[in-house]
C-alpha cells in the first residue's frame, strides 16, 4: 500500500528521511519545469480564430429563454404577442406576424398578395436564394433586374425595362442592410400598379429618409438567424399596415386555421410556420438592445472603412447619404485585376474566414436556362458578384482583430499586385 506522502509525491518513493523527501520534491519540481518548457516549445501559441459572425447573447437573453422553459407554455403563448407588438412599434407599422424564418415570412407575403402562375415579379439576382425561391414555390416567374453599381440594390433606372403586362409585383431587397432607393422604387411601382414586397431580412433598423425599412411597400420581411442584427436562433417576422394581409398570414402560418375556429377547423390551405415561445422571448430580449447592437456594428464598419482606405485595389462599401445603414455584413469589392480566390486562400492560411457574398441567383444550377437566366444577362450583378468579399463582422469584433484582417488583406493584395 502506498503511504499518504508517497501518494502526494506521485508514488514510487521509498525514502523515509526528510532530506531525501526534499531531494525528491526538488527533482520533481525541476522535472515539471523541463516538461513545461518542452510543452511550451511544442505548442504554438494559439489564438482564437476570428469568427465570420457571432451572436451577442447576454445573461438576460438566457434568463428570458429559461423563464419560458420553466413556464411550460412553449408555443402559441404571450411571448409571441409581446414580440410582435415590440417589432411593430420599433418598425412603425400596424401589424407584425412572427414566423419560423425569414423565408416563411416572404412566402406568406407572396401568398397573401394572391400572386401565382402566369405572374411575373421583378427581383434582383444579387440576393440570397430565398428572395427568389418564394416566388418559385408559387409558380411565379422571377424576372431578374440588374443592380446599382454603388449600393448593390435593385436599380430603379433599369426596372421599367423589365416590366411587361404580366408583371404584378416587385421584390426589392435591402441588401447587406442598405435600404433600397425607396422613393424611386415605390414611384415606379405605383405608376405600373405593382405590389411591393420588401425583403428586409438583412436590414432590421435601417432607415431611408428617416423612416424605418418595413414601412415601404405592401409588406416586409425580417430574418433572425444567428448572424443577423438580432437573433431568435431561427425565425422571421413579416410586417404590414394592411390588416387583410395580417389576417391572412396569421391564418396561413397556423395551418390555415381561422381566428375563431377550433383547433381542427381549417379555413384555407396553410403551413406550420409558427415561431415558438423560446424564440420569441429571445427576440424580445434582443430587441431591447438593438440600438446598442447597431451602434457597435457601425463602429466596426467605421474601423474597417478607415483602415482599408490605404489598401490598394479594395473598395469599401458606399453608403447613400439618405440612408441609415443597419450593418448586416461588411462587404468589400476588389478591383477587376485581383484574383479573389487567391485572396481567400491567402487569408484562409492565416485562419481568417471570408465569404463570397452573393453568388448571383440567375446563374445557380437549379434556375439557369429559365427566361433571363443566362450568363451575360445582368452585367453589373455578374461583375460585382465576381469581386465582392464579406469580411469577419459582428458586434464584438475588436480593433486589433480588424487590424489583423486588414493587415492580412493588405499583404495578400500587394503580393497579387506584385505578380501582375
Ligand atoms: C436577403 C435575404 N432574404 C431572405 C433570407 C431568408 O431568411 P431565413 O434564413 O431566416 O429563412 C435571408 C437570410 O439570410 C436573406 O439574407
Amino acid at each position: 500500500m502506498p503511504t499518504k506522502s508517497s501518494k502526494q509525491n506521485g508514488g514510487g518513493g521509498s525514502s523515509s528521511s526528510n532530506s531525501s523527501k526534499n531531494i525528491d520534491r526538488n527533482s520533481q519540481n525541476i522535472g515539471n519545469k523541463i516538461l513545461q518548457r518542452k510543452a511550451n516549445r511544442c505548442v504554438k501559441p494559439m489564438r482564437e480564430m476570428i469568427p465570420m459572425s457571432a451572436a451577442d447573447i447576454d445573461d438576460q437573453d438566457i434568463a428570458a429563454v429559461v423563464e419560458v422553459l420553466r413556464s411550460g407554455r412553449l408555443s402559441l403563448g404571450p411571448k409571441i404577442e409581446a414580440f410582435e407588438e415590440a417589432i411593430s412599434n420599433y418598425v412603425g407599422v400596424r401589424h407584425a406576424v412572427a414566423v419560423s424564418s425569414g423565408t416563411a415570412a416572404l412566402h406568406l407575403i407572396v401568398r397573401a398578395l394572391g400572386l401565382g402562375p402566369g405572374d411575373e415579379v421583378l427581383v434582383p439576382s444579387f440576393t440570397f436564394a430565398a428572395s427568389v425561391n418564394v416566388l418559385l414555390y408559387e409558380g411565379i416567374t422571377p424576372v431578374f433586374c440588374d443592380i446599382e453599381d454603388t449600393t448593390y440594390n435593385l436599380d430603379p433606372a433599369r426596372m421599367e425595362k423589365c416590366i411587361t403586362p404580366k408583371t404584378k409585383a416587385v421584390m426589392a431587397v435591402d441588401v447587406f442592410g442598405h435600404p433600397v432607393d425607396w422613393e424611386a422604387v415605390t414611384h415606379i411601382a405605383a405608376k405600373h400598379q405593382l405590389r411591393v414586397i420588401d425583403d428586409s431580412c438583412e436590414a432590421l433598423g435601417a432607415e431611408y429618409d428617416g423612416r424605418k425599412v418595413g414601412q415601404f411597400g405592401d409588406a416586409a420581411a425580417f430574418a433572425f438567424y444567428a448572424n443577423k442584427q438580432i437573433t431568435t436562433g431561427e425565425g422571421g417576422i413579416l410586417v404590414t399596415n394592411d390588416s387583410e394581409i395580417a389576417r391572412i398570414t396569421r391564418s396561413l402560418r397556423n395551418q390555415g386555421r381561422g381566428e375563431m375556429g377550433s383547433w381542427l377547423e381549417h379555413e384555407r390551405l396553410g403551413f406550420n410556420y409558427r415561431m415558438d415561445e423560446m424564440s420569441a422571448a429571445l427576440g424580445l430580449s434582443q430587441l431591447r438592445r438593438i440600438e446598442t447592437f447597431l451602434a457597435k456594428r457601425q463602429h466596426v464598419a467605421d474601423l474597417y472603412s478607415q483602415r482599408l482606405a490605404s489598401v490598394p485595389g479594395v473598395r469599401t462599401p458606399l453608403v447613400n447619404p439618405r440612408v441609415r445603414m443597419s450593418w448586416f455584413v461588411y462587404v468589400i469589392t476588389l478591383d477587376q485585376e485581383l484574383d479573389r480566390d487567391d485572396v481567400v486562400e491567402t487569408l484562409k492560411k492565416r485562419d481568417i474566414p471570408l465569404r463570397c457574398y452573393f453568388s448571383p441567383i440567375h446563374l445557380q444550377g437549379y434556375i439557369l436556362g429559365r427566361n433571363n437566366c443566362r450568363i451575360g444577362e445582368l452585367p453589373v450583378t455578374e461583375s460585382i458578384a465576381r469581386r465582392t468579399l464579406a469580411l469577419p463582422f459582428h458586434n464584438r469584433l475588436t480593433a486589433s482583430e480588424v487590424d489583423e484582417v486588414v493587415e492580412a488583406l493588405h499583404e495578400a493584395v500587394e503580393s497579387l499586385h506584385a505578380k501582375t
